[in-house]
Parts: C-alpha cells; structure tokens; sequence
C-alpha cells in the first residue's frame, strides 16, 4: 500500500477543488487502498515526506514564484531530506493567473537538487478555472497512484 503525501497551498476554493480532485485521484476505486494524506505546505514537514513513497506538490503562483508557504516547506525539509530521499518519485503542479512558468522554474530547481524523480512535466494550470483542471488533477493523483502501487517509479 503506497503512502501519498500531497503539500498544497490552498488560498481559495478553486484550489481547495483542485487538492481535493488530486486526493480524489489518488485513492481511485480502480487501484488498491492508497495511503493518500494532504498536507497544508506551512504543516508538512520532513518525516511526512520521509513517510511517502511519492510525492505531490501544488502551488499557486505569486509574484512569478512558488507560493511563500510552500517556499517554506522547501526550506524547512531540504536539509533533513538531502541524501536520504533521493529517487523519491515526484509531481507537481501550478495554478496560476495567467503564467506558472516561474513557480514552475523554482520548484524543479529545488526537486533538481533534492536528486528526486519527476514522474511527469509540471502540470500548469492557468487562465479562467476550467473544468478541465480538475480532471487533470485527478489524473495526476491517479498517474502517481498507480505507478507506485505498479512499481515502475
Ligand atoms: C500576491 C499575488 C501574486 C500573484 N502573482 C501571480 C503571478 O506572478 N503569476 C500568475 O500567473 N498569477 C499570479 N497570481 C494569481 C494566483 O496565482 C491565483 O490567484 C491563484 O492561482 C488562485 O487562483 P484562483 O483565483 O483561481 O483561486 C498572484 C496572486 C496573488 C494574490
């Protein structure tokens, strides 16, 4: 049973929704039981990450970077974690106005330096909140959910 540990900022309901669609997608009928646990960025710290065996990290976009909460985690766990997760499978996504690409640029850096494995591209999602986000989301928990329990990561 592969633990989960999902780190989100949450600043409003559209992206309270996309967390939830993430979890939602983690624990998927489809696959078996996944210990999936959300995490708010400024709680988690590094024995959750420890805990998991994959990890999924959202974050808003502000001022062209990751979100301040979740720029915390990082430096809060990096140390603790360096050296003893590397490999650690790894998604993260982007909920920005109109960009991402900076949020996205600065938490790949830092995955870089952690020798974690991306398990797909930074999922962006901008512009007008669609339907389709969510639904993307949910494919995210569930591409990351049954790779683990399939052990191809
Ligand atoms: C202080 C602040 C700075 C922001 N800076 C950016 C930015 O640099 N690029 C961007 O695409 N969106 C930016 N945004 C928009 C947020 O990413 C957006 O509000 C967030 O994704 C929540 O989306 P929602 O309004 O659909 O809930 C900013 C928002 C705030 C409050």
């Amino acid at each position: 049973m592969p633990n989960i540990l999902i780190v989100t900022n949450c600043p409003s309901e559209n992206t309270r929704t996309l967390q939830q669609a993430v979890l939602k997608g983690c624990r998927n009928d489809c696959l078996d039981e996944t210990s999936a646990r959300c995490r708010e960025a400024w709680d988690a710290d590094a024995e959750d990450v420890i805990w998991c065996d994959g990890i999924i990290i959202g974050t808003t976009e502000n001022f062209g970077y990751m979100s301040g909460a979740v720029k915390d985690f990082f430096e809060r766990i990096y140390y603790p974690c360096l050296g003893i997760t590397e490999g650690k499978p790894v998604a993260l996504y982007v909920k920005g106005g109109l960009d991402g690409q900076g949020a996205r640029a600065s938490m790949e850096r830092i995955v870089t330096g952690l020798k974690w494995k991306s398990i797909q591209p930074v999922l962006i999602l901008k512009g007008e909140f669609r339907s389709e986000f969510v639904r993307q989301c949910e494919e995210l928990g569930m591409t990351m959910a049954a790779g683990l329990e399939a052990g191809i990561y």
